[in-house]
């Protein structure tokens, strides 16, 4: 089955002023999402997310290079049909309500009056503007432009959805219902892809993600496995040992901490768990459970652009 999105040897260079050199923002990025992946596409500022962005939605055109949408050019308008895009940024008309906004966007794209009618309260109910839908956008907030922004990329019900920083200007409760819909998205069958500065929150949501600096892809990959392959340490915890049995578990932790007759045990590998166990178990000790404890996608992303630098 063709990826939905493919990006093959992208480059892009921008020359700021004729007398200064080029500057090569995209440097050979390749890449590839899945249909049905909540798709995360991550990077520092300046690190070239919304050019690759830009040149995924048919705005900008590539140095070298190219990206295909259902293995097409994002320039035709077919694939166009099938895609929603917020914008980085967006601008909204200010003097138009959100409803009239609503109704502009869907008559672009040629949607019949009855559809589009029940798409807008969907939509609206969805992203919790209903109570504002006859006010104009002059008057929404941040977080209100960024909700109405959503509705807009989904009036076409589309199959790949591109968000540029949606959780930006989202206050916690809106960034999880902001995350609830991209879930939704996928349970539906949609493919989500999104650049984002928020890591917890990608970290939530991500099938995948790609770690881009300077215009490199550093990682991509299914997140589960980048996060599982950097086990940091696995802890158990048990109680009711004696100290003797204490001090070899020790022996074999990389640390270890006891509060109230309970025992925390950092072991280091894997392969140290089943010993462990067997040694708790002989001493008449009761296993309360074992974590694996992994590297957030925070810490992960910050020693490898650290790591890049
Ligand atoms: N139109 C342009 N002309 C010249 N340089 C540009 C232009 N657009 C982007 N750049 C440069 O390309 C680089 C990447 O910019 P881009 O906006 O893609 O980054 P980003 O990863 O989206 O960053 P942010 O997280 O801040 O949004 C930056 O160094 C930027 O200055
Ligand atoms: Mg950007």
């Amino acid at each position: 089955m063709t990826a939905v999105i493919q990006i093959k040897g992208l480059y892009k260079t921008y020359q700021k002023h004729f007398w200064m050199p080029r500057q090569t923002v995209l440097k050979g990025l390749n890449l590839e999402v899945e249909a049905g992946q909540i798709f995360g596409f991550l990077g520092p500022n300046g690190a070239g997310k919304t050019t690759t962005i830009k040149t995924l939605m048919g705005i900008i055109r590539p140095s070298a290079g190219r990206a295909l949408l259902f293995g097409k050019d994002p320039w035709d308008i077919e694939p166009k049909q099938r895609i929603g895009f917020l914008p980085e940024s967006p601008y909204f008309y200010d003097y138009l309500t959100g409803l009239e906004f609503l109704v502009f966007c869907g008559r672009l794209f040629n949607i019949s009056s009855v559809v589009l009618k029940s798409r807008i309260q969907e939509l609206l109910a969805l992203v919790n503007l209903s109570y504002a839908a006859d006010l104009q956008m002059r008057k929404y907030s941040k977080g209100m432009l960024q909700r109405i922004g959503l509705a807009q990329a989904l009036i076409n019900d589309p199959q790949l959805v591109v968000l540029d920083e949606p959780l930006t200007g989202l206050d916690p409760l809106g960034r999880k219902e902001f995350k609830d819909i991209i879930l939704n998205l996928k349970a539906r069958g949609k493919t989500v892809f999104f650049s984002s500065h928020i890591l917890p929150d990608a970290e939530m949501v991500c099938d995948a993600v790609a770690i881009i600096n300077k215009g490199k892809l550093l990682q991509v990959g299914n997140l589960a496995d980048l996060l599982n392959a950097r086990i940091k340490a696995i802890e158990l915890n048990c109680r009711n040992i004696p100290e003797e049995t204490a001090g070899k578990m020790k022996s074999r932790s990389l640390s270890s901490n006891t509060i109230n007759g309970q025992w925390q045990f950092n072991l280091k590998a894997e392969a140290d768990i089943s010993g462990a166990i067997d040694l708790v178990k002989a001493a008449g000790g009761d296993i309360i459970s074992v974590i694996p404890q992994k590297e957030s996608l925070e810490e992960y992303f910050s020693r490898e652009v650290a790591g890049d630098a």
